[in-house]
């Protein structure tokens, strides 16, 4: 629990059991077969508009529901009623907005299945990862609740006899919540319960891709006590958020998402000279590395590859791009991946044995397919994908050196390159120099080895002997510095102290 006592993570389901496992596969095929239809929410209501299709990923010939995006006149007018809302929200005590957080964890938690289908169907996660979002969800709501309520409490401090000091936090105005596509759940509900516990009213904008879930997200936040005209749903695309951004109206921005939005959010927040200097909160991309040393053991190695690279479909911040390995080892390592790739099954979230599913768009399959045909020279080995379906081929690509990586490939796209003994501080520094500095992972049985790498990454999360993916709420803080995010780190302790303006009192008695 370290610094607050009593918090329990979300247990999640358990999948061994086949009792449960069987009503979710039932609810995935039910559920899932049901039309879905999301709108935009102003103030509680739904707009009118032309509804638009939302498709599966595993087959966009199947839609799964339909969503009405909000228009211009929407988000003006959800700024303004957000606007009339946020002196009535900021004043609203903390217990009482800390209460809402922890009803809508427990509604979360009872729709599990039905969230957990949404995301299997929209976001093409696989089974395994759907349980995975909803209980960081759900630890995201517990955990901001327990965090408020600390942090949130006046605090005297010292001073002369004679005079009172007193710091409190309060919220700043209406925040914008920006949020990506690769965790439609647990990164929009967590931007936005942060932002709405340290009393500020917020306008909520889903990635394009997957505004389903968020959609039903709201409805139950609604339901657990947080008033319609503090929290309003905008779903749309680059040009609601952008629209969002641009107005004054918007007291601090939560985005997440790719370092080149963010870098236009950045710029639009301070485009205009008379607007006040608002936060701007971003989680971005990575290049993330994994240095593996010749005292690895590589068994261990190659599990936690396939994991960090490949489970979701590389479609993860923390997902690892490049492998580093010590040329001793080399052979060895990429010898057994090649047999532990060929133990992956791809194929349709919705089916339990599936370890790979789809990318999330058509635009994302076009990307990665193309990039993936134009390193075929360096191929070190690949799997064969399903013919229908957004599925990109699990594919192992060999370079020359660390700076032959250029962008983050958001997929199943895996890069390996060697080094020699020796060679460390050098490897830390040219990882370092690519100016990411989000996850990197380290495999070694030298202590003095894990304690150089501690001392000398610049990233955000740095893993040793496991896995580079799943940060837990309150265990691993997670975010990154440099091009990958402006900090604080979602799911640890300073959170949502970005979120509030800080005032002093003093008072001569
Ligand atoms: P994206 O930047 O394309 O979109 C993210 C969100 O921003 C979407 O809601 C989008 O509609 C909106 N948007 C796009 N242009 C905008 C603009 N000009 N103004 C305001 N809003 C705008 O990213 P994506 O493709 O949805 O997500 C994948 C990226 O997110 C990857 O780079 C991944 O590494 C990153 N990511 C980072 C973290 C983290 O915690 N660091 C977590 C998940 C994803
Ligand atoms: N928080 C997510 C992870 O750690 C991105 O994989």
């Amino acid at each position: 629990a370290g610094l607050f006592p009593g918090r329990i993570n979300s247990q999640g389901l358990d999948l061994n059991d086949q009792t449960t496992l069987d009503a979710t596969l039932s609810a995935i095929a039910e559920i899932g077969a049901k039309p879905h239809a999301a709108t935009a929410l102003v103030s509680g209501q739904a707009v009118s508009g032309t509804a638009r299709a939302v498709v599966r990923p595993a087959d966009p010939s199947q839609p799964i529901g339909t969503v009405i995006e909000a228009s211009s006149d929407d988000v003006a007018r959800a700024l303004i009623a957000a606007d009339a809302a946020a002196d009535r929200w900021a004043a609203t005590p903390v217990e009482e907005r800390a209460a809402c957080l922890e009803r809508l964890a427990d509604l979360l938690e009872a729709h599990r299945l039905e969230l957990m289908v949404l995301c299997v169907h929209e976001a093409g996660k696989t089974i395994g990862d759907a349980v995975a979002e909803i209980r960081e969800a759900v630890d995201f709501c517990r955990y901001y609740a327990v965090n408020a309520r600390e942090q949130f409490r006046p605090v005297s401090l010292p001073g002369p006899t004679g005079e009172l000091n007193e710091l409190r936090l309060t919220g700043r105005g209406t925040f914008a919540c920006i949020s990506p596509w690769n965790f439609p759940l647990a990164i929009f509900i967590g931007q936005v319960t942060a932002a709405l516990v340290a009393g500020n009213p917020v306008v909520a904008k889903p990635a394009p891709q997957t505004p389903l879930i968020a959609f039903r997200a709201v409805q139950l936040a609604h339901e657990a006590g947080i008033p319609a005209d503090v929290l309003h749903f905008l779903p749309g695309g680059p040009d609601v958020g952008a629209a969002l951004t641009a107005s004054a109206a918007v007291h601090g921005v939560a985005f997440t998402g790719s370092t080149g939005t963010a870098r236009a959010i950045a710029r639009s927040l301070l485009s205009d000279d008379s607007r006040p200097l608002v936060p701007l909160i971003a989680e971005t991309g990575g290049l993330n590395a994994m240095i593996v040393d010749s005292t690895a053991l590589p068994e261990q190695v190659v599990g936690d590859v396939v994991t960090s690279a490949f489970r979701s479909a590389g479609q993860r911040c923390s997902a690892l791009r490049l492998l580093i390995v010590q040329e001793d080892v080399a052979d060895r390592i990429i010898h057994m991946l090649k047999g532990a790739m060929d133990a992956l099954v791809l194929g349709d979230p919705a089916d339990i044995r599936t370890d790979v599913g789809p990318v999330i768009d058509a635009s994302a399959h076009n990307k990665l397919l193309a990039y993936r045909q134009s390193m075929k020279a360096q191929w070190i080995h690949t799997l064969e994908a399903p013919h229908t379906g957004l599925f990109v081929p699990p594919t192992l690509i060999r370079l020359n050196a660390i700076e032959d990586l250029s962008q983050e490939w958001f997929g199943p796209i895996l890069h390996v390159v060697s080094w020699k003994a020796g060679e460390l501080d050098s490897v830390v520094a040219r990882i370092n120099a690519r100016g990411y500095g989000l996850t990197m992972g380290l495999h070694s049985r030298v202590a003095e080895t894990a304690e150089r790498v501690k001392s000398l990454a610049k990233v955000g999360n740095l893993y040793v002997n496991r896995s580079m993916i799943g940060a837990v709420v309150g265990s691993q803080p997670f975010g990154g510095e440099g091009l990958s995010g402006t900090g604080p780190k979602a799911g640890g302790p300073h959170y949502l102290l970005r979120f509030a303006s800080e005032r002093t009192v003093s008072v001569d008695t």
